[in-house]
């Protein structure tokens, strides 16, 4: 009978012992919520697809950005709901459209202490729910949607955002963000470029959660889940446009991606645990098919692993308590 030479069971024998021997841990500040705040709204609004997610007012949105702040979180990314829609998605650059009064109101809210992150995209503002807009033949037109990015972005640097999130996915989006905001005089407000963002079945209850009015699909933007090369190409050229940061989404089903990018980037690179994501695990706890909190745990530190500096998700703030408890 022989017996094992190697026994890495000894690390294990105590939580003490596999705390001191953990190679990696979480920190809220290295988490972004997303939140929602929806025009003309009076009380909050449930999202059903995301259960514990809410489509906000203006009071609720800066209270749950104070909670943040309060909880570490290192940041917050808002999206828009406006009460109209148009073919152009007007509403996105009007300085008083709703996204870019929440960013003022939330800026006013928390100042400097948290990481405002912004959508520069047309999918919530435009009637037809596509990332741009449309030619005469219903196809998205990359260089005019260009166009109207600069201008979404400058008014959300204006209004107080200190990232800016264009998820868009058109060719050349960072380029003319970059370029519009220089031109503005905003040359501190940075891009995290949402460089490998794929065409994602998991995007549902985020559709539900943003009333998107979309017909059809993505996917002559959006990438396409059988390429894990082209990602690299997207990131190099965000890159080189003056992307600050660069994003993979969705994260659980695309890790490899994930640790494709964190091995090439010279910058810090993001993923966003998206909102199927979410709601496969909150559907599945809600059943007891799965414990809750160690089912998040576990996914959003696999992201980490694979290679992520900050995790966007929509668990930011309650991770982010149990992080405080913890210690
Ligand atoms: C587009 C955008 C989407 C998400 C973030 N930005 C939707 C899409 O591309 O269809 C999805 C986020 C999520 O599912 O949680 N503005």
């Amino acid at each position: 009978m022989s017996f094992p030479q190697h026994r890495p069971r000894r690390l294990r024998t105590t939580a003490a012992m596999r705390r001191m021997t953990a190679e990696y841990r979480l920190d809220p500040a290295e988490l972004v919520l997303p939140a929602f705040i929806r025009e003309g709204l009076t009380e909050p609004n449930p999202i059903s697809s995301m259960p514990g997610v809410l489509q906000h007012t203006t009071e609720t949105l800066k209270r749950a950005a104070a909670e943040a702040v309060e909880l570490g979180v290192g940041g917050i990314m808002l999206f828009g709901i406006p009460e109209s829609r148009d073919a152009t998605g007007s509403a996105g650059t009007d300085p008083d459209g709703v996204l870019n009064k929440a960013i003022a109101d939330v800026r006013a809210e928390v100042g400097d202490d948290l990481v405002i992150m912004s959508d520069v995209c047309l999918d919530e503002f435009t009637d037809h729910g596509h990332c741009g807009v449309l030619d005469a033949n219903g196809v998205v037109d990359n260089d005019t949607t260009l166009e109207i990015y600069g201008r979404m972005a400058v008014e959300q640097a204006r209004a107080g955002a200190h990232v800016l999130g264009p998820s868009g996915m058109m060719d050349g989006q960072v380029a003319v963000i970059r370029q519009a905001l220089d031109d503005a005089g905003f040359q501190d407000v940075s891009i995290v470029a949402y460089a490998a963002k794929y065409a994602s079945a998991f995007y549902g209850p985020f559709r539900e959660a943003v009333d998107s009015q979309l017909q059809g699909d993505r996917r002559t933007y959006q990438m396409d889940a059988a390429n894990r090369r082209e990602a690299l190409l997207e990131v190099e050229l965000d890159l080189e446009e003056g992307a600050d940061m660069v994003m993979v989404k969705p994260a659980m089903s695309y890790l490899d991606i994930l640790a494709d990018v964190a091995a090439m980037s010279p910058v810090p690179v993001a993923a966003y645990q998206i909102s199927g994501e979410y709601a496969m695990i909150e559907a599945a706890a809600a059943n007891d098919w799965i414990d809750r909190r160690r089912a998040i745990e576990e996914s959003v530190l696999g992201i980490k692993r694979a290679g992520a500096n900050i995790i966007l998700t929509y668990w930011a703030a309650e991770l982010a308590a149990w992080l405080k408890e913890s210690k």
